[in-house]
C-alpha cells in the first residue's frame, strides 16, 4: 500500500502537522486533551485540514466555542454553519419539537416541515429559482446540481475555477481545483471538467497591475471574464459554468465580471451554476452572494448554515425548466425530507430575517473592512484587505512591492492569535480568512481586530515579516 510523501499545496487551511502546530499543542495542551487526541488519530483516517486535531472542543455557545483545556475561542472560522451562533435556544426548541411532532419521513411522504422549507427558499432566493432537492451536504448538493444541468442541455462538459473547492465528492472534486481534494491520489476525475483562472484582482492569473485590490479596468478589460467566454465558444457544448459568486477563500469578483459571464453563458446555451454553500443566507451582507451582482443563476447550491450549525442540511434551487428528469432519480437520499432537518433550515432562516442577521453582517463587515484598512496604513506586511460582509481576508506578504506570501508569519499570527481567544483559518497560507457568525456585535469584532493586531506584531518580532 502506498502512502504519499510530497504534500501538496495547503490551499484550504493551515497544515495540520506543522511544527508550529505541535508546539503550540507543547504549550496548550493537558494529558487529557493529548490523550484524548491520540485516541482521535487512533481511531480516524489522517487527513490534511482535519485529523491530527488541534484541541478537544467541548462547548459551543454563541459564537464562541470551548475547548476541554477551558479555552475560550471567538470562533471566526466555524466552518461558516454558525450564522445564527452556535445552539440558538429558539433552534434547539423548534428541532426538539419536531422531533416530538414527526421524527423523519421514508421515502413516498411528503411532509409539512420539508414543503415550507422548499417553499421559503423559492421566496428568498434571487429570480425564480423555485423547484428544490435536499441534501444531507454541500458537496452532495453540488453532484446533484451537475446532474440536473447534465440532463437539462445534454451536455456534459463544465467549465470552473482553478483554486476553488466545491466539496470531495468525484464530481465536487472534479469541478473543485485544489490539488488536495483532486491529485492523482484519487485517479481520474470526471473527463469534461474544463477549468479556467478565476477572478483573484490582487494577485491577477493573467498577470494584470491592480491598485489597492481593485482591478484597473481599462488595462485588463477583465480578461477574467472574457476567458470564459472564449472556452464556452471554443468547446461549444458546456453543460454548465458552476462557480462561487464570491470566492470563500476570500476574493470579490470585479464589478460586471458576473453579468459578463451570465451573458456569455446564455449565449453559448451553458448553465450557470453558484455554488452559495459558505456565502449563501446573509455571510456577504446580502441574502446570497449573487444579489450583490444582479445576476440570477440557473441553479444555486447552499449548505452549511442551513442547518442552522446543528443538523447537515443543503439545498439545490434550480429553475422550473429545469425540471426535466421526473423519470430519474439525481438526489434521492435517504434524507432527502428529513422533517427535522428542514425544521432547523426553516427555524435558521426565521432567526436570520427576524434578529436582521443580513444587516449586521452588512454593517459590522464595513466597520472591520475599514478598521483593518487601518491597519494596512500600519502594517506594510498586509499586502490586501478585502472582502464583503462577513467574509473577509487579509492577506499578508514579506513585500508589498513583490507580493510574495508571508506564510511563516501567516502561520505565527494564527497560532498567537489562538492563545488569545481567537479562532480563524488562513487559506493558501498567507491569507487570514475571518468568517464570522452573523450574531458578531461590533464589540466583539473590535475585540477581533485588536487581537490580530496584537498577534500580528507579536508574530513580526518573532518570525520577522516571514
Ligand atoms: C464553496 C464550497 N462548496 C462546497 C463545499 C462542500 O460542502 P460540504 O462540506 O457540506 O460537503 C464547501 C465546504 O467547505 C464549500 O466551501
Amino acid at each position: 500500500m502506498k502512502g504519499v510523501a510530497a504534500g501538496p499545496a495547503q490551499s484550504e487551511g493551515e497544515i495540520n502537522t506543522s511544527a508550529r502546530r505541535r508546539a503550540w499543542a507543547e504549550r496548550n495542551l493537558g494529558d487529557a486533551s493529548r490523550r484524548a487526541l491520540a485516541e482521535d488519530q487512533h481511531h480516524f483516517l489522517r487527513q490534511s485540514v482535519s485529523t491530527p486535531c488541534l484541541s478537544v472542543v467541548t462547548r459551543a455557545e454563541g459564537a464562541y466555542i470551548e475547548d476541554a483545556e477551558g479555552r475560550r475561542y471567538l470562533d471566526f472560522h466555524g466552518n461558516n454553519v454558525h450564522h445564527i451562533g452556535y445552539g440558538h435556544p429558539r433552534l434547539k426548541e423548534a428541532i426538539a419539537r419536531q422531533m416530538d411532532e414527526l421524527p423523519f419521513a421514508p421515502r413516498r411522504f411528503a411532509c409539512a416541515p420539508a414543503t415550507a422549507l422548499a417553499a421559503k427558499l423559492a421566496e428568498i432566493s434571487p429570480g425564480d429559482l423555485s423547484k428544490v432537492l435536499f441534501t444531507t451536504g454541500g458537496s452532495d448538493a453540488i453532484e446533484v446540481a451537475l446532474k440536473i444541468a447534465r440532463a437539462a442541455t445534454g451536455r456534459h462538459k463544465t467549465i470552473s475555477f482553478w483554486d476553488s473547492f466545491h466539496g470531495a465528492g468525484f464530481g465536487a472534486a472534479s469541478v473543485g481545483g485544489e490539488q488536495l481534494f483532486r491529485s492523482h491520489v484519487i485517479g481520474p476525475l470526471l473527463s469534461g471538467a474544463e477549468h479556467v483562472a478565476p477572478f483573484a484582482c490582487y494577485r491577477c492569473p493573467y498577470g494584470y497591475p491592480e491598485k489597492d485590490g481593485q482591478p484597473l479596468l481599462d488595462l485588463c478589460r477583465m480578461t477574467c471574464a472574457s476567458f470564459v467566454r472564449y472556452v464556452l465558444e471554443k468547446e461549444g457544448d458546456v453543460a454548465a459554468v458552476i462557480a462561487e459568486p464570491a470566492r470563500a477563500v476570500p476574493y470579490i469578483p470585479p464589478p460586471g465580471f458576473w453579468a459578463e459571464v451570465r451573458a456569455a453563458c446564455d449565449a453559448h446555451g451553458a448553465l450557470l451554476i453558484f455554488d452559495e454553500i459558505p456565502t449563501g443566507l446573509g455571510k456577504t451582507g446580502r441574502m446570497f452572494a449573487c444579489d450583490h451582482d444582479g445576476v440570477v443563476p440557473d441553479i444555486l447550491v447552499m449548505g452549511k448554515a442551513l442547518g442552522g450549525g446543528i443538523l447537515p442540511l443543503a439545498a439545490v434551487l434550480a429553475r422550473p425548466e429545469l425540471d426535466v428528469a421526473g423519470d430519474y432519480a439525481f438526489g434521492h437520499y435517504t434524507h432527502e425530507k428529513n422533517p427535522v432537518s428542514a425544521r432547523a433550515g426553516l427555524t435558521t432562516i426565521q432567526i436570520i430575517e427576524e434578529e436582521g442577521l443580513v444587516e449586521n453582517a452588512a454593517l459590522v463587515g464595513a466597520h472591520a473592512l475599514a478598521r483593518l484598512e487601518d491597519l494596512k496604513a500600519r502594517f506594510p506586511v498586509i499586502g490586501d484587505v478585502r472582502g464583503r460582509g462577513f467574509l473577509i481576508g487579509v492577506e499578508l506578504v514579506r513585500e508589498r512591492g513583490s507580493k510574495e506570501p508571508a506564510n511563516d508569519l501567516a502561520e505565527e499570527v494564527l497560532y498567537r492569535a489562538l492563545d488569545r481567544g481567537l479562532s480563524f483559518k488562513t487559506t493558501f497560507g498567507n491569507t487570514l480568512t475571518l468568517t464570522p457568525p452573523l450574531i458578531t456585535t461590533r464589540a466583539q469584532m473590535d475585540f477581533a481586530i485588536d487581537v490580530i493586531a496584537a498577534s500580528l506584531a507579536e508574530a513580526i518580532d518573532a518570525v520577522g515579516n516571514g
